[in-house]
């Protein structure tokens, strides 16, 4: 375990391997840290193995860490959802038609709520499974991960400050990093983190985080997230495609296109965070619950994960970098 904790940091720090994993994960979990229950960051401190204020900040890019490894190859189609719509004519996500028979973001979420309160499980599995909640609920929030065309931007070449970049990346990252300025991507996100908490308790958003939470059913993990999902998704044809897919390609993006996306993608973050401190307080009601009146085997007080293999996996990843 400490060899995969170390491992999975050194990851977590490398450039170009944290994808929306940077600032955006980071700075969605921080704002979650802000609006748990007192019962909730003490169960997930716990679980999680940390008393710091980080202690969810800092395995919220875990699960980018792992998908390109033999491991975690499985989780690669996790973190998203194709939807195959036409924008800007029409945005919209279907989950029959758009989710991959793999899993997709939407399942993944569902999945891993559901083992994050089962307590026959034990406490290393639902850490795993909660490291899993938190990633996939920012990703849900990132418009280009509930799109389909050109593997969510992937495949679409744009310029930013003049350099080539593709879109997703645009989106996964430049945005926010121009948005904070410059510095280290965890102090730059707490910073934001605290700001944005404050827009949600007296400023801006304080009058609509109510709504926000009001597509959220605990009994219907689905159809929650195809509401997040579908309110992202129509992001896409205002914001990431006014034009279409074929007019942003070779575009300079740094100028009037982010002044109009960068406020929109901060939103999306604040409600990210937001969402992720409720799902979480009643994951964790329902978990203390199942486990008073849980009569079965009890599992093994493991917080050790038996990762040997994926240590191992992360080892040769890291020697292919
Ligand atoms: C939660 O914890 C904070 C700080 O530790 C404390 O000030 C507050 O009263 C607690 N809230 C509840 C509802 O126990
Ligand atoms: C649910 O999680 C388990 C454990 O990680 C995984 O093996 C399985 O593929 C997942 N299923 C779905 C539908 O995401």
């Amino acid at each position: 375990m400490k060899l995969s904790n170390a491992v999975a940091f050194s990851l977590v720090s490398l450039p170009g391997a944290m994808a929306w994993g940077g600032l955006g994960h980071i700075t969605t979990a921080y704002i979650a840290s802000q609006f748990v229950s007192n019962s909730t960051e003490a169960y997930l401190k716990h679980l999680l193995r940390s008393n710091e204020p980080d202690y969810m900040a800092k395995v919220a890019s875990w699960a980018d860490s792992i998908r390109y490894t033999k491991w975690g190859r499985f989780t690669s189609t996790f973190h998203f959802i194709d939807a195959h719509d036409s924008p800007p004519e029409s945005c919209n996500v279907d989950f029959e038609r758009d989710c991959k028979g793999t899993g997709c973001v939407i399942t993944a979420l569902a999945n891993y709520t559901e083992q994050s309160l089962d307590p026959s499980l034990p406490p290393w599995q639902r850490a795993q499974a909660a490291k899993f909640v938190i990633h996939f609920v920012g990703d849900l929030h990132q418009p280009l991960h509930n799109e389909d065309v050109a593997r969510g931007g992937n495949g679409i070449h744009v310029k930013w400050n003049g350099r080539d970049f593709n879109l997703h990346h645009v989106w996964d990252s430049s945005i926010a990093e121009k948005w904070l300025g410059r510095g280290k991507p965890y102090p730059l996100a707490e910073k934001w983190s605290r700001d944005l908490t404050d827009k949600i308790n007296a400023g801006i958003y304080s009058k609509e985080k109510d709504a926000w939470l009001a597509d959220l059913d605990f009994s219907d993990p689905i159809e929650t997230a195809m509401a997040w999902s579908r309110e992202c998704n129509k992001l896409v044809c205002e914001y990431v495609f006014p034009e279409g897919p074929k007019a942003i390609v070779g575009q300079e993006l740094s100028g009037e296109y982010y002044e109009k996306a960068a406020p929109m993608l901060e939103k999306q973050v604040a409600r990210a965070g937001y969402r992720m401190a409720a799902w979480l307080d009643l994951i964790v009601d329902e978990f203390q619950k199942r486990d008073a009146s849980f009569t079965g085997k009890r599992p093994a007080e493991d917080y050790e994960e038996p990762v040997d293999e994926l240590a191992e996996e992360m080892e040769d990843y890291i020697g292919e970098l």
